[in-house]
């Protein structure tokens, strides 16, 4: 067998290759679905079966009815999880967008699905503030909504994510890049000419 060959996670029996969570989190507005959304295509182009589940879709189906709490905030991000999970052992590339603040709570997916990768989209939140697509941290200042994330709700950053992304710094492009790289590296994706 080539050498670039088994350093990929292939399932001995089917021969495809293993699925694999990327977790991305992140404030409000920092471009979690944005990425995910850009990725999605080029692994599907590579021959990879590849769900999105985004955080703002989630929540008017399979989490519809939770608030911000961090109670509901953490059923919110288990069932996305759990979901995953489903998918990622059945060899697709899922690739999930919800804030997801709580470490322990992304921690918990991690132990469940185990292949997790974690990509800290790393917007600052003076960048998320200042760009504001959708209004919210205006009126969260306001008062209007509570417990906003990074106004007046904790952010726990990822401590060890397989990847960091500086969205402020990086074009779109080379975010795009990176997580492609990365998912090669970790040997979830066959390079290209390999
Ligand atoms: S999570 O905390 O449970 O992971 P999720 O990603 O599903 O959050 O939803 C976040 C989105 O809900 C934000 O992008 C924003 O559009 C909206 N939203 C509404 N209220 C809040 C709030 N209090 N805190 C954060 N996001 C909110």
């Amino acid at each position: 067998m080539h050498l670039a060959e088994t350093s990929q996670k292939n399932d001995p029996l089917t021969g495809t290759q293993r699925g694999a969570i990327l977790w991305f989190t992140g404030l409000s507005g920092a471009g979690k679905s944005t990425l995910a959304e850009a990725v999605a295509p080029v692994l599907r182009g590579r021959g990879r079966r590849v769900e999105v589940l985004d955080g703002d879709e989630v929540r008017l189906h399979l989490s519809k009815g939770l608030g911000f709490s961090r109670e509901d905030r953490d059923t919110n991000v288990q069932r996305i999880g759990y979901v995953a999970h489903l998918l990622q052992r059945n060899g697709v590339l899922v690739l999930t967008a919800a804030i997801s603040p709580y470490r322990a709570t992304r921690d918990w997916v991690r132990g469940l699905a185990g292949d997790f990768i974690e990509i800290h989209v790393a917007t600052p939140l003076e960048v998320c503030e200042a760009r504001d697509v959708k209004g919210l941290y205006r009126r969260a200042r306001a008062g209007e909504i509570k417990e906003f994330t990074g106004i007046s709700d904790p952010y726990e950053p990822p401590l060890h994510p397989e990847l960091t992304l500086p969205t402020h710094e990086l074009s779109r492009e080379a975010c795009v890049a990176r997580v492609l790289q990365r998912l090669e590296e970790l040997g979830y994706l066959t390079p290209t000419g390999a």
